[in-house]
């Protein structure tokens, strides 16, 4: 048991912390729009070669001496076909990441411009491409010959991890003859039919072949002799034989080709799956990716590997700062302000400025379980244990099974503790697998990251010297640290006044001063110093940039217009429960009417045959307050047809144009002033829905009923007072705030849930709704279309951004659920009746409370 490995993981990736802590949903395959690349006839038949250096934006003196771009030379061959997808894609994503410069070749009449592109004379986009290929070599050669080290010939459908092959190609001698590849020999079979002797191989085309300088110096002179003498139709068959026969090399034989060249043969579904693989990991090139689309898909993840390699980086210098600065004993209170001999400071960037590193104290803590020392026993932070299922003391289920979440983290971790105890495997003549997980230890440190125990049971294979198998174990003890935090500004409280903010003390929105200042437009520094947000994000802080416009303060300038009098179109549909609505109208008047709020609300009404008087009791309702308020309140009177929540909410959304932010609202949903603010700020017209996730009571018998509190040392407070925090402040409250108390509930495990699958409740423009189709009107009765709803946006090309909102409430009520509903709408019913009774606390004390029910023997044998 001794700590014999002690290897620490790092990061779990940074915190984007908002005003709110939000969960982004969003689609990958989005293409961006970095160069427009359009077909255009017109230049076509104008065509002017480019001068070969500029088309690849090389400057002249540019040799391999003087700069950091000349390692490779990497020519993509395409078709005219391709051009504005598959070459777009390559020159858009991996071809900006080169440790050199990138082309593509393709057929004489093809024409591209913003691509790199050269139409190689007398080629056409036949296949097999053979004259493509050589004729690229020879172009290469004659213009970029003495330029680049090394020289790749690529496919348009590959892609090609720029860093990783740097490292891999400045550790090969590129001054010798080197033709790298995957090599492939064909079957015995297939041997005859290649022409290819016992000992000649290729390198396979498809996953990018590397030459050195050398070879292509001694190739290119002899691609026109190769052409004229070619066997087979295949091209990277003959490009093996032409520098077999003129370099002299053939294709390197090794394993690890395989691995860091990697070709997955499931055609167009290879690499359209899970990224997060093995091969996909230690690949260096990734080959086929036939829709374009997924090129950027991938590029995606690798620079969120990349960001992530990086951050871990960023890590380790900040304790080796702070462990350099322990043995020089400087207090850790200085560390910040210290200065290196000559008057350098260690951080010249402080806290608040861009390019901030971050709190050494907190980031350079070094790796250690005792990173967070607990002063109390209460502090203390206790260990989830992990076997089959998870036990813990923190939960109100001790033992439960491993969710998802938890299962890919370890998962995560599993695989780059594997990485590192293989890294020496090579030289060691041995590989170690993993087979399984016996148990281990868990927590989250919510100042420094996650640990993690773990007993690992291994398989040792050792394939050099005395071969053996043997099953090993190995507990390994792991940190992944948080980095730095994100902020992201958002417009809060009221809006600025128009002429009294060069004094933000003496306004009335110094209340909300967390980012609530309206010079921020201006200057993209926070005030750190006024609004001490330092305490409250100890880690350090950098400010997400490129905030989308319409998100900006700015009143007149750039906004389309004040996002506090964006007008928000609620659609209510209504069938019976007029009880309900009394309460929601009430609501609807204390926040929207009385303050004349930029709300308007349509209700979808339906005669509920079970209570017919609800309906003309609604619609009186509603004439009372059209005559009270005189604001714009619309009925859609849908009569006796069969209730659907799809077509109620497609109905009311007829009243709407177009342009119109709406919100679909449900009649149990208790809202106040922050629900308006957060839909207007997290609905983004073309970009974003809203979908919050809602708070739901669970049901007041139980939380406050004897059965479920009797072994509880303190009672729960009841809930019913809306307005119990009213009175408690002495201070004054503006009449919106206390509107705003009076519908606001107390948010706690205790009280309810946050229900994250439920979906019905959003925001979105009309248009955008529209665009991704509407719902599907087939569904009758009760849910499901807002879930299938949420699935389609998920695969628009909108961003689904949901979080739990604190200020959406919905208040209990029991569940009915009509047995005539189909299967899967009753079991989603039955789910949500049984999620909403009441919490796994009340649970466990109603069962104590009744061991009847765990013992029912035994009860029935005292009585
Ligand atoms: C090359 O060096 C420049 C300046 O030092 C740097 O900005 C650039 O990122 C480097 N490029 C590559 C591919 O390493
Ligand atoms: C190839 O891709 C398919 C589909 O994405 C995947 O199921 C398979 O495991 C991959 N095979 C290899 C060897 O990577
Ligand atoms: C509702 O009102 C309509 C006319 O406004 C009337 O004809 C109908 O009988 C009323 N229904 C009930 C159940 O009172
Ligand atoms: C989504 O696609 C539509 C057209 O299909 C386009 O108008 C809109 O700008 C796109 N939105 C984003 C965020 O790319």
């Amino acid at each position: 048991m001794s700590r014999r490995r002690n290897k620490w993981m790092h990061l779990v990736g940074g915190i984007v912390t908002g005003v709110a802590l939000g969960i982004f949903l969003k689609l990958c395959l989005r293409t961006s729009a970095r160069t427009a690349i359009e077909s255009c006839p017109e230049s076509a038949k104008q065509y002017i070669a480019q001068d070969p250096l500029a088309l690849i934006g090389m400057k002249p003196e540019e040799t391999v001496s003087n700069s950091n771009r000349t390692l490779l030379f990497v020519g993509v061959m395409t078709a005219q076909q391709y051009l504005e997808t598959r070459a777009k894609a390559v020159y858009e994503t991996w071809g900006q990441d080169l440790p050199g410069r990138i082309a593509f070749f393709s057929s004489e009449v093809s024409r591209a411009p913003g691509l790199p592109l050269v139409p190689l004379k007398t080629v056409d986009d036949s296949y097999p491409p053979q004259k493509k290929s050589f004729l690229m070599l020879l172009y290469m050669y004659e213009n970029y010959g003495d330029r680049f080290e090394w020289f790749m010939r690529a496919d348009d459908d590959v892609y090609v991890r720029g860093d990783r092959l740097a490292k891999f190609l400045r550790s090969v001698d590129s001054r010798k003859a080197q033709f790298i590849g995957q090599a492939g020999r064909g079957t015995a079979a297939e041997r005859d039919a290649l022409a290819l002797d016992y000992n000649e191989n290729f390198c396979m085309g498809g996953p990018g072949v590397l030459l050195s300088r050398e070879t292509l110096r001694r190739v290119a002179p002899h691609v026109k002799y190769c052409l004229k003498h070619l066997y087979t139709s295949h091209e990277d068959v003959e490009l093996g034989r032409c520098v077999a026969k003129f370099a002299g090399v053939s294709c390197t034989w090794s394993y690890d080709m395989q691995t860091i060249l990697h070709h997955n043969s499931s055609g167009a579904e290879a690499y359209t799956g899970r990224l997060k693989k093995r091969e996909v990991h230690r690949a260096i090139t990734l080959h086929p990716v036939k829709d374009h689309r997924h090129m950027y898909r991938m590029h995606s993840y690798f620079k969120n590997l990349r960001i992530q390699e990086i951050r871990e980086e960023s890590l380790d210098l900040h304790r080796a700062i702070a462990s350099s600065m322990h043995e020089l004993q400087v207090p850790p209170e200085q560390v910040e302000d210290y200065m290196l001999p000559g008057d350098v400071p260690l951080f010249p960037v402080k806290v608040g400025e861009v390019g901030y590193l971050g709190d050494n104290t907190i980031l350079g803590a070094p790796l250690d379980m005792g990173r967070y020392k607990s002063s109390t026993f209460e502090d203390i932070i206790p260990f989830d244990f992990i076997s089959k299922s998870v036990f813990s003391v923190s939960h109100a289920n001790p033992k439960r099974r491993i969710e998802q979440p938890l299962k890919e983290a370890l998962d995560d971790v599993i695989r780059e503790v594997m990485e590192i105890i293989n890294a020496p495997s090579r030289q060691r003549g041995r590989v170690i697998d993993f087979n399984e997980l016996l148990y281990g230890y868990t927590r989250l440190d919510p100042l420094h990251g996650a640990d993690h125990v773990l007993d690992l049971l291994l398989k040792y294979r050792r394939y050099r010297g005395r071969k053996m198998t043997v099953a090993v174990r190995r507990h390994a003890y792991l940190q992944q640290s948080f980095t730095s935090m994100d902020i992201r500004e958002l417009p809060m409280g009221e809006p600025p006044l128009p002429f009294d903010d060069d004094d933000p003390e003496n306004n009335d929105f110094s209340d909300y001063e967390d980012f609530d200042d309206s010079k921020l437009e201006q200057s993209s520094v926070l005030d750190f110093g006024k609004l001490n947000v330092r305490e409250a994000f100890q880690s350090g802080l950098s400010k997400l940039q490129n905030l989308p416009n319409v998100l900006k303060w700015g009143v007149a300038k750039e906004a389309e217009y004040s996002i506090f009098d964006r007008k928000i179109h609620f659609i209510l549909p209504l069938a019976g429960k007029y009880e309900v609505f009394i309460r929601f109208m009430k609501n609807y008047e204390d926040i929207v009417l009385k303050f004349y709020e930029a709300v308007t609300l349509i209700v979808v009404l339906y005669l509920d045959s079970k209570s017919p008087l609800d309906y003309n009791n609604s619609e009186s309702l509603i004439k009372y307050y059209i005559n009270t308020y005189a604001q714009e309140i619309n009925v859609v009177e849908m009569g006796s047809t069969t209730f659907s929540r799809g077509a109620a909410l497609t109905e009311g959304l007829k009243l709407c144009s177009s342009d119109d932010l709406v919100f679909f609202i449900d009649v149990d949903m208790m809202f106040n002033f922050d629900t308006l603010r957060k839909i207007r700020i997290n609905t983004i017209k073309y970009h974003q829905a809203y979908f919050p996730i809602v708070f739901s009571e669970y049901n007041p018998d139980v939380v406050n009923g004897e059965d479920y509190n009797k072994f509880k040392e303190d009672s729960l407070v009841t809930n019913t007072d809306l307005g119990k925090y009213v009175n408690d402040d002495t201070v004054s409250k503006s009449d919106r705030e206390l509107a705003n108390l009076k519908y606001s509930k107390e948010i706690s495990d205790d009280y309810g849930y946050f229900r994250q699958y439920g979906f019905g409740i959003l925001s979105i423009y009309k248009c955008d709704f529209e665009r991704v189709g509407g719902f599907d009107l087939n569904i009758k009765g009760w849910g499901k279309e807002d879930v299938e709803l949420f699935e389609t946006m998920i695969k628009s090309n909108l961003t689904v951004y949901r979080i739990a909102d604190e200020s959406l409430v919905h208040i209990f009520h029991s569940v009915d659920c009509d047995k005539n509903l189909e299967k899967s709408q009753f079991m989603m019913c039955l789910g949500t009746k049984a999620s909403t009774y009441g919490g796994e606390k009340h649970m466990n004390y109603y069962m104590l409370n009744h061991p009847e029910i765990l013992w029912p023997e035994e009860a029935k044998g005292a009585s």
